[in-house]
């Protein structure tokens, strides 16, 4: 599979990503102890540089990001008061719930932050390998309120795809994203979305779901692998949309896909009336919309479940009185 963004093989089949997490992150037997670098340290503060591990070539997190910062502060971002922090949030290229702080090999992390120039960006992706993409941040990118404007991040070098780990009782999922036009969202221990769908899987409810706003797929995947017939996907932002595509692809054999069809390729970012984009068949029918969920109901049939998971804080009345069709409506 090639990647979107950046066309090399940063998207790979779930099943294989599974199959290597455990030992993605870990430190060979010859890495140093981590350095445990202080987060809010200043620079002066702070070791020049520590090298990599002679064995395995991997760095501990900290130092990637210690170099970030020594080149900000080089290229006049960053001064000699500010720390690791500063550099920005460092998202591992396939996110996965680590006990212990990651080694990371070649092209393994975005850097996402504010204050960040192109030229330094630049910079970063050549000289420090571990690092994938950079990406300044700035608001939560996407469509917060579809009477607003949509907003996009910043990717200001390399590659903005990234994955993460879900897992659930039903099993796991890896799903990927475009970081610089989808919102940050962490695998959590004990993620009350799951726990959500977890307890309407066990009263029998997750046979026929329409997952209205549905990001990268993340919801409405995980009914499929907990077995529902028909999963409809739904989201106003095309980036979404075409980020549950890919992970329809991505997520294949574990899903049971048989077949993927490409139906649409709609031109505006965010969409009117509701365009049917996708189909996948197999143990499920899969139907995927590029659509405002207060019109799907004119294109879609009405399910038995309809998951809403809108931002925190989002005024959800409107979304909940137009799906009144489906039997029942969760607010995730
Ligand atoms: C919190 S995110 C969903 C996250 C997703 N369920 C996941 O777990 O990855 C909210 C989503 O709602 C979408 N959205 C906002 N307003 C919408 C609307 N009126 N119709 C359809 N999608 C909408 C946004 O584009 C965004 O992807
Ligand atoms: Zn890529
Ligand atoms: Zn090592």
């Amino acid at each position: 599979m090639d990647c979107p963004c950046c066309g090399k093989d940063c998207v790979r089949p779930a099943q294989d990503v599974l199959a290597s997490i455990d030992t993605m992150y870990m430190a060979c037997p010859d890495c140093a102890a981590d350095p445990n670098l202080g987060k809010s340290s200043p620079v002066k503060e702070l070791p020049e540089r520590i090298d990599r591990c002679n064995s395995c070539g991997r760095a501990p997190l900290d130092v990637v990001m210690l170099d970030a910062l020594n080149i900000l502060v080089e290229m006049g971002l960053r001064d000699d008061g500010d720390n690791l922090r500063s550099v920005g949030s460092p998202l591992i290229a396939v996110g996965y719930k680590l006990a212990y702080p990651p080694r990371l090999g070649p092209k393994s992390l975005i850097i996402a932050g504010e204050h960040l120039r192109k030229d330094a960006a630049e910079t970063i992706l050549r000289r420090i390998p571990e690092v994938k993409g950079v990406i300044l941040t700035g608001g939560v990118p996407g469509v917060v309120d579809s009477e607003r404007g949509p907003r996009e991040w910043s990717l200001l070098a390399g590659c903005g795809m990234r994955g993460d780990v879900i897992q659930s009782l039903f099993g796991d999922l890896v799903i990927y994203r475009s970081q610089s036009k989808i919102h940050i969202e962490f695998p959590r221990s004990g993620s009350p979305k799951m726990k959500i769908l977890e307890s309407l899987y066990f009263k029998g409810k997750v046979t026929d779901v329409v997952d209205g706003l549905c990001g990268p797929g993340t919801l409405g995947l995980m009914c499929v692998l907990a077995g529902a017939r028909r999963v409809v996907l739904n989201d106003i932002w095309l980036p979404a949309v075409e980020n549950v595509m890919l992970n329809l692809e991505a997520n294949k054999d574990l899903l049971g896909i048989e077949d993927i069809e490409r139906l649409e390729h709609p031109t505006d970012a965010v969409a009117g009336e509701p365009v049917l984009v996708g189909r996948a068949s197999g143990a499920c029918e899969i139907e995927v919309y590029h659509g405002d969920l207060k019109r799907l109901f004119s294109k879609a049939r009405p399910a038995s479940l309809c998951l809403i998971d809108h931002f925190p804080g989002s005024d959800t009345r409107r979304l909940e009185e137009v799906c009144r069709c489906c039997v029942e409506t969760v607010i995730v």
